[in-house]
């Protein structure tokens, strides 16, 4: 405590100090290099939203996790927990100006009102990618494809057989052909995903529960329950029969990913459902494949219905959604995060203040080369400096005395080398 405020960062949120900003910035630049490789735009929007965006009927946990309050003009807002809201938003405002398919990317920050935990925080950033206008599973294959070459460029293992990640990958037309069959559709769909997206977390006699409280059938949740626990497109096909949409679709992404180089790291598996109500048909998880990280690395699925709920035309759209959290705790843990420097090429150290203006002469000059000058006016004792510029990996320190000025030289020691070699003035820049 500092007098009366409380200086720890609010709960669940971090602060960011400049050790921890060098790896932000590395994983955003990665994030956006990858993304530039598979020809994606980047966008953003504001980070307060109408609240009214989040707001669905099917009982999303997202909606009772909202930041949301009453502005000085009684609007209701909210700080935005995730960005495929905003996204649609923006492409109904732009309508028919906007040229199909679209690929977007952004990096934004999101607020959730969540349980603080391993791998959960109440503000987190998130890499997004969605395609918009594209209704083939073509899509998610070069979504899926790009999160792999993610992995690669920050060096986790995608080989066959000794992966560091896994797709778990189902698509929800597979239950919804089911219950269709049972005249439960739309909204009611919607909410059975949201109930067994718990499943998880409850455990299958507190879903039936949910399930039949809603007034799902005993028999038909049962039923629902039994199709989570369906591995593989052998065992769908068996279960499902192969003229279900789901298998189908499946199927289809399977034989694309084959050829994307990407189908071993994928594991059809059903029990993934996806907690938002807005997804109508692939959905996926990407996990740490040690399982020692339980928490979804990323998540994302196909919301085709998405912008007709908004008020818009039928638009197929489809993405994912990679938190930095867990996969920066997944970075640590495996040694994975590089060593990151301040990027400073030159350290010019004045060993008087009247060596000040030298310095800071040389320092325009070599800024304007393009180069980047650190001065040190702390003119505090040499073994301090010379700590100070290895720790920062500099690769030059320029030492002025008084007495070297007045011959217009500099001692210019070469921290690699840690040679120290009187250079004129006039020859260092
Ligand atoms: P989501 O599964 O809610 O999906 O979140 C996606 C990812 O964001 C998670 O897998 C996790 O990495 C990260 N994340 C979410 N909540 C938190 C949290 N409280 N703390 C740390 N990380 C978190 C969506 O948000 C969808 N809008 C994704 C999407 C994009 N679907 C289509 N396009």
């Amino acid at each position: 405590m500092a007098g009366n405020i409380d200086t720890k960062a609010v709960k669940g949120t971090r602060d960011f100090y400049p050790d921890d900003m060098r790896v932000r910035n590395w994983l955003f630049s990665t994030w956006r290099t990858v993304a530039a490789r598979f020809g994606f735009e980047e966008y953003d929007s504001c980070i307060l939203e109408s609240e009214d965006l989040y707001i669905r009927k099917a009982g999303d946990e997202i909606t009772s996790q909202l930041y949301n309050f009453t502005d000085k003009g009684s609007r209701r807002v909210a700080l935005r927990p995730e960005m495929t809201p905003s996204l649609a938003r923006m492409f109904l405002n732009r309508g028919n100006t906007i040229s199909l398919p679209a690929r977007w990317f952004s990096l934004p920050q999101c607020f959730r009102y969540e349980r603080a935990q391993k791998g959960r925080k109440r503000e987190h950033f998130q890499w997004n990618m969605d395609i918009i206008g594209l209704d083939h599973v073509a899509a998610e294959v070069e979504l899926m494809a790009a999160q792999a070459a993610f992995m690669e460029a920050v060096g986790l293992s995608t080989e066959k057989g000794q992966a560091d990640i896994a797709i778990k990958v189902s698509n929800r037309q597979v239950i919804q052909t089911y219950l269709e069959s049972l005249d439960i559709r739309d909204e009611d769909f919607a909410a059975v995903c949201v109930i067994i997206d718990k499943r998880d977390k409850i455990g299958d006699d507190a879903t039936t529960d949910l399930l039949t409280e809603y007034g799902i059938a005993q028999e038909t949740a049962q039923k629902i329950i039994a199709l989570l626990s369906v591995r593989g497109l052998e065992q769908l096909r068996e279960t499902v029969g192969a003229d279900n949409l789901g298998y189908q679709s499946l199927a289809e992404l399977m034989e694309l990913a084959e050829q994307s180089q990407i189908a071993h790291l994928i594991d059809i598996d059903l029990s993934v459902v996806r907690g938002l109500s807005y997804y109508t048909g692939t959905v996926w998880e990407l996990f740490d494949a040690s399982g020692a990280m339980p928490r979804a690395v990323s998540g994302g699925g196909r919301y085709d219905k998405l912008m007709e709920h908004l008020g818009g035309k039928p638009t197929p759209m489809v993405g994912f959604g990679f938190g930095d959290v867990v996969i920066t705790l997944i970075l640590e843990e495996k040694g994975l995060i590089p060593q990151l420097n301040r990027g400073i090429d030159d350290m010019i150290y004045p060993m008087q203040s009247s060596g000040f203006a030298v310095a800071n002469s040389i320092a325009a000059r070599l800024r304007g080369q393009g180069r980047s000058v650190l001065v040190d006016y702390s003119c505090r004792r040499f073994k301090h400096i010379i700590k100070a510029a290895e720790k920062d990996k500099i690769e030059r320190l320029i030492i002025l005395g008084d007495k070297e000025i007045e011959n217009g030289v500099a001692n210019v020691r070469n921290m690699e080398t840690r040679e120290e070699v009187a250079t004129a003035i006039e020859e260092l820049v």
